[in-house]
Parts: C-alpha cells; structure tokens; sequence
C-alpha cells in the first residue's frame, strides 16, 4: 500500500470531502454558453488556489451539473493523493517526490457492473448535448464536453491501455472531434490502428476522479497505464467494467462515459479554442471525428470540466505541482543527486518555466540538471526555460529565481539552446516548419569554481541570529510595519 488514507471511492465523494474542507463553492444559475467558462475564469484570476465550483441548477439541464477546478489547490490535491493537508504547494511536491521513491503502480480490477452503468444510451437514442456541455470562450469553434477527461485507448500491438486527456468538441449529437498534439501517446496509437486500415476504439470518459485526470494529464513514460500508475497512489485498484461495444475497460463509478469509433480519414474540421498557453494558436484544422454509439453514465451525472485559458486557470496551478513532482522524481531518478527543489511555474502556462534548485557538489551539476529537466518525458513536451538555482533560492519564489538569473548568470556564458525539441501547433512561436521549438537551459547557479575558491562574493543580508535578535528587540515597532 502506497498511502495511509482511505482513497475516496468515486468522484461524490471527493467533493464530500473539498466540501467538508472548505474548498467547494456551489453556484446555481450559471448557463452552459459562455457563462462557466467566465465563472472559472473569474474565481481563478481572483486569487490563488481558489475554490472548486459545483454548477447547480444548471438552466435547461434540471438534475445535472458540472465540476470546474477539481484539483486546483495544494489542499484540493492533497485530498485527491492522500497525503497530510500541505502549509504550502511544495509540501505536496515533497509527498509526492517521497513517495515516489517506493512506488509500484497497481492494475485496475474488472468488476461485473458499476454505478456508470445507471443509464446507457445506444445508437439512434445518444445525444452528448443531453449534458450541458460549456461553450468557453467566445471565439471558440463549439461547445467543449472534454476537457477535464480522459481519452482510453488500446495499443494494438502491446495491448496496454493509455489514458489522456484530450480536448473533445461537439460536431453533433452523435460526433465528436477529438484533438491530440503531435507526439502525445494516445496520438501514436490512433496512428497505428489508421496505418492498418482499422477503426481505433475509443472511450471519452468526461466525469471522474480527479486522481485520473492527473494521471491522464500529465506525460507518463511509454506503456505504463495511468490506470495502474493512478491505482499506484490510490493504493488500491481502481474498479473497472468493460464497455459494451469493445470490450475497454471504463472506470466502474465514473460519471459519464462515450464509446464509438474513429475510422481512418474520417476527420472534420475542429477549434478554434482557447487553449493553456493564452492563446488561439492552432487554427481550425481537420481533426479526427469519433463516432459515439455509447453514452453511459450516472444518475444526475457530473460534467467534469477544466477550462484553458491565459493563465491562471481552473487546473493550470495542479499541473505546476504535478510537474514539480514528477520532474523531480524523473531526473532523481536518471541519477542525478542534490536536488532540492522543483517548480514549475503558472505563468509559463505549468510548461514553459521551470525551475531546479540543487547544492552544487561538482563542475558541471547545474548543466546535468538542466538537460535531464529539459529532456525528461514530464518536462520535455513545449517546454522553454529550464533555470536551475543554488539551494539558496526557493525555486517556486520569481523574485528569487530572477534574481539569480540576473546575478548569477553571465548571458553568454550560462545560456544553452537546445534546438529542434518536441512541441506542437498550440504552442505561439512554433516553428511550423520543422515542427519543433527551442528551449533555453539557464545556469544560475554560483560557478562552481568560484564557490570552492572563495572568490564569489557573499550575498548582502543579516545573519539569521542578528535579524532575530533585532527583530526581537524592536518587536513592538516592526509589527505594526
Ligand atoms: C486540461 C487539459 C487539457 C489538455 N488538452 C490536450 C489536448 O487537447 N491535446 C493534447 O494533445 N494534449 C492535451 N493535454 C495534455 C495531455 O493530456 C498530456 O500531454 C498527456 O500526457 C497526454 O497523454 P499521453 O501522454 O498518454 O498521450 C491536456 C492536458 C490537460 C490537463
């Protein structure tokens, strides 16, 4: 067992719990077109690590309701993970990087039958607008259903399950348009099933527990299942049933769930959306149709949703805590020592700035760093900026972190571009030509050489003792400042 906590046994009862700890707002009244994509972008520009909000009393969809912002605060993916309640985000990056050091993920477990299964809607009968699905944004192209979800699909070769969460637009009631970026795992395994002239099975999982949707939102290394790699921190099986039409395990208590096919070429034009970076950097473009001959779902079901936006957004602080962890696991992993902080920060849209701290030991540890962070399977797609600090400088801190940058490193000297690396057509400044972007290694730490000689200059603060001292001494003034 990887956790000393009960997990929660579906999504219902996570909320039971964000509710019990303060962390769930419910709002009623709020329409599907435009209106809860402006809430959650309300709420997150508001403050940091807001509230998740429970849609209620949704108009024209009496009895459903929609999830924003599941994972969206240290407490909230504390809840999900089953680690102590953190006093701040790298409380849960340390659990999460502790616990990594024994893990062993778990296979899901088929069962006969689950709660998913309340009501199924078969062929003329489905009609994926029955849920209230969002509109986002303005300009987007349609109304979103997958956003906060997870994509499953089989390899057709290793029969392993891979899970992903993958924007789904609405064509129509019975169609679906599914985005993948070039690269993303569950993009490789339509490929494969295309190349052979076949149909690639699919379910679209659109209410669940949040604990897959880190799973499935975060780049895991090739063939582990993020059913076994959730099961893993979840510290037990999760439940599985297997879908009526081809077989695919679907998470037993999950909220809602879509099965059909893609056939090969049958593609259709997707987007506009607003997307993670800020931007509506891919244009429409023909994308993948699949056709939904399933929809089983729960009774006064929960649209899970997650909407992107210029950051901070509904999930985009979860994935800065995930990545931190998962980095940090990784290139620990990889072997390297002297790592002592990660963070990946929001306003590199939880991709594009991210920051190591470690304790210089050798010539050449800041530069070891800095390649495995910008090369790892978490830290590798869109990334931008890897900056890797002296243990002195909290990596989660900007100020801190620019500081560094602007006093530690010498421009020519401690900046690498990496060329030619794995990115995709969300990404503003992608190279359309080649299909790639770059990424700069910052080295912001202290040379190392000038630490064991002594020749860099001490840093102008008190002492630890004579701040104290002072502070204590002048208590009454300084507390009023
Ligand atoms: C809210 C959210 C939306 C996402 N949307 C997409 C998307 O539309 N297309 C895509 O390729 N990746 C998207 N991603 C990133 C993928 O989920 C992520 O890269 C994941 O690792 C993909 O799974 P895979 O590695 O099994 O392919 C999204 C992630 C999140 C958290």
């Amino acid at each position: 067992m990887m956790t000393n906590h009960t997990p929660h046994a579906d999504l219902r009862e996570f909320l039971e719990r964000c509710d019990a700890a303060g962390e769930l707002v419910r709002m009623k009244g709020v329409h599907w077109d435009l209106e809860m994509g402006a809430i959650a972008e309300i709420v997150n520009h508001k403050r940091a690590e807001a509230p998740a909000i429970l849609f209620e009393d949704i108009p024209d969809y009496p009895g459903m309701r929609v999830l924003s912002g599941a994972t969206n605060s240290s407490k909230r993916l504390a809840i999900t993970l089953g680690f102590p309640e953190p006093a701040h985000p790298m409380d849960v990056v340390q659990a999460y990087r502790n616990r990594m050091k024994t893990f062993q993920p778990i296979p899901p477990r088929e069962v006969e039958t689950g709660s998913i299964f309340d009501v199924v809607d078969r062929d003329d009968d489905v009609n994926v607008l029955k849920f209230p699905v969002p509109k986002l944004h303005e300009l987007d192209g349609g109304r979103y259903i997958g956003t906060h979800d997870q994509v499953i699909m089989r390899d057709p070769d290793e029969g392993w399950i891979n899970l992903g969460t993958y924007r789904v637009m609405v064509h129509d009631e019975k169609s679906v348009g599914l985005w993948m970026s070039p690269g993303k795992q569950g993009r490789q395994i339509r490929q494969k099933y295309t190349d052979r002239g076949q149909p690639t099975p699919v379910l679209i999982c659109v209410g669940m527990d949040p604990l897959m949707f880190l799973a499935s939102g975060n780049e895991l290394k090739w063939g582990l299942s993020e059913y076994d790699y959730a099961g893993g921190h979840r510290g037990a099986p999760f439940e599985t049933v297997r879908s009526e039409l081809y077989g695919l395990p679907m998470p037993a208590h999950a909220e809602i769930v879509l099965e059909g096919e893609i056939m090969p070429g049958d593609d259709k034009i997707e987007g506009p959306f607003g997307e993670f970076t800020g931007y509506y950097a891919n244009h429409p473009s023909e994308q993948p149709v699949v056709r939904v001959r399933r929809v089983y779902h729960r009774k006064n079901p929960i649209l899970t949703m997650a909407s992107p936006m210029r950051p901070p957004s509904d999930f985009n602080f979860s994935k800065c805590v995930m990545k931190s962890g998962m980095i940090w696991d990784e290139i620990e992993s990889a072997g390297l020592a002297g790592v002592k902080g990660v963070w990946v920060h929001e306003a590199g849209a939880a991709r594009m700035f991210n920051v190591i701290s470690i304790k210089q030991a050798f010539a050449g540890h800041a530069k070891q760093a800095g390649l495995l962070a910008a090369g790892c399977q978490s830290g590798s797609y869109m990334g931008r900026y890897v900056v890797v600090v002296d243990d002195d400088v909290d990596p989660s801190d900007m100020f801190d972190v620019m500081w560094a940058i602007c006093t530690r490193a010498d421009p020519a000297q401690d900046i690498d571009i990496i060329r030619r690396a794995w990115s995709g057509p969300l990404d503003p400044i992608y190279d359309s030509a080649s299909s790639t972007n770059s990424r700069a290694i910052i080295d912001a730490c202290r040379p190392f050489e000038r630490i064991k000689n002594g020749s860099f200059p001490p840093v102008a603060r008190g002492s630890k003792e004579l701040i104290a001292q002072v502070e204590a001494k002048f208590a009454d003034v300084l507390k009023k400042i």
